[in-house]
């Protein structure tokens, strides 16, 4: 699709200051001696400032669940700011922040009914665990001022993300964090595990760390245990079977909160609406945010068990029950995305949807075995992590050769460590999948 004249789209010709922007998450030097930009999107699609199609293989950054430019959305989007453009959050409400939080209640299991907005992942991984903080603070177990979270987990990049996290990067330039942490083992095995197709099989037992954690510390001192269902950001790691059962038993043993955080796996990824419908665990808190509103506008949330959110309803009614919260929490555009988004996604019936491709999708990335460096496949709903061997002159290199191969195929992947992440839109069809999967393969017979 070529790019709109009216509208001049930004070139790395009519850019003439790179140098500005100290861009996220990237290797800023490389990325402006040879940039890629991205100037429109639709559908299963994006559009390269040179005109070439880009078949969007990573939902953006797993948010695009319904697909781009989706009609519904924009113009919820459009006519909300018309109508009011921002409205405070802080003892103040709007029409649409209340009708989102019942929504979204309403699509999670039975006791998660209460909502707490933020504005991104890492925002929500934050007040979940300043919730579960005050939370026992406020039934008079002010002990309980630990928390556990996982090796390899990502839980964004506030210092409560960073310290529950076990991404190495991602913390070890940051100091020393918050201070009462500690971690579980990954479950990552590939030795026992790799290219299972579905959960792996072992592994159920490394939940029991969080007993060994609990001998350590006591339990009195250990608010909540933080990990994502599938850890995705760290290459696509499935649970090994009963192991998220497992450490909800731990949990409710031993009064610790468990804080599942569906960032990613959230609005339909793994083939249900949660990875708690696909896992059958409920935990006390979850994170959401991205497909929340579809990547359109930044939003977050946080939704709570009732008795956890009971626990603050009490004392003085003029009083602030919790002393937390954004300038943009529940903010009026991001609120008529989320209201659009859990529209299309009900209408284009597109949590089954991605349950209904999953087999097909799983297939295509194990058929990937046997091709040169692939070391292990992993996948689930539409997620999928095929691992690479790293390069004997650094780990990480290989996989970008291939996100930068495939990206001058016309196909955007995403790649963390040696593992490319696979998580497309869920409105995806068999032809994208095959553009998707033969492009990958015929990349990785090319590599070093
Ligand atoms: C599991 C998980 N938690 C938190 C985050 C952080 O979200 P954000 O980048 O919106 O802050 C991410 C982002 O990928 C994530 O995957």
């Amino acid at each position: 699709m070529p790019v709109s004249t009216s509208s001049p789209a930004p070139t790395s010709s009519n850019i003439n200051d790179l140098d500005s922007l100290w861009m996220p998450f990237t290797a800023n030097r490389q990325f402006k001696k040879a940039p890629r930009f991205l100037v429109a999107a639709e559908g299963m699609h994006y559009t390269a400032a040179d005109g070439r199609e880009i078949l969007d293989g990573a939902a953006g950054l797993w948010c695009v669940n319904a697909g781009h430019g989706r009609a519904p959305i924009t113009r919820a989007i459009q006519e909300q700011a018309a109508r009011m453009d921002y409205a405070p959050p802080f003892q103040m409400g709007h029409p649409a922040a209340f009708e989102l939080a019942a929504r979204l209640a309403r699509l999670m299991p039975e006791g998660l009914d209460h909502v707490f907005f933020t504005n991104s992942g890492s925002e929500s991984v934050d007040t979940a665990l300043k919730i579960a903080l005050a939370y026992h603070k406020a039934r008079g177990e002010g002990g309980r001022t630990r928390l556990i979270g996982r090796e390899r987990g990502y839980h964004g990049v506030g210092f409560g993300g960073i310290s529950v996290g076990g991404m190495v990067a991602n913390r070890k330039a940051f100091g020393a964090q918050l201070p009462a942490v500690d971690h579980l083992r990954h479950t990552h095995q590939p030795d026992l595990n790799a290219f299972s197709r579905g959960l792996p099989e072992h592994g159920a037992d490394l939940a029991d760390d969080l007993e060994r954690l609990v001998a350590l510390h006591g339990a009195e001192t250990i608010a909540a245990c933080i990990v994502e269902p599938v850890a995705g950001s760290t290459g696509v790691l499935l649970p090994p079977k009963g192991y998220l059962e497992r450490l909800r038993a731990i949990c409710d043993r031993q009064g610790i909160l468990l804080i599942f955080d569906e960032v990613i796996t959230g609005f339909g990824r793994l083939g249900a609406p949660f990875a708690m419908d696909a896992f059958g665990v409920v935990p006390d808190l979850v994170t959401v945010a991205k497909g929340l509103t579809n990547g359109a506008v930044p939003m977050g949330a946080v939704v709570v068990r009732d008795t956890v959110h009971d626990a603050f309803m009490h004392g003085p009614e003029h009083l602030i029950e919790l002393f937390h919260g954004y300038t943009y929490s529940g903010h009026p555009l991001a609120c008529a995305a989320g209201l659009a988004t859990l529209d299309v996604y009900a209408e284009d019936k597109l949590f089954e949807r991605a349950g209904a491709l999953s087999p097909g999708w799983q297939d295509a990335a194990h058929a990937l075995r046997g091709l040169p460096h692939v070391i292990d496949v992993r996948a689930m709903g539409l997620v999928a992590g095929i691992e690479l061997a790293p390069m004997d002159d650094g780990p990480g290199k290989r996989a970008f050769a291939a996100f930068l191969e495939c990206f001058a195929r016309g196909v955007l992947v995403r790649t963390t460590g040696d593992t490319i992440a696979l998580s497309p839109p869920l409105i995806i069809e068999d032809s994208h999948m095959d553009r998707l999967f033969t492009t990958l393969s015929d990349v990785l017979k090319t590599l070093p």
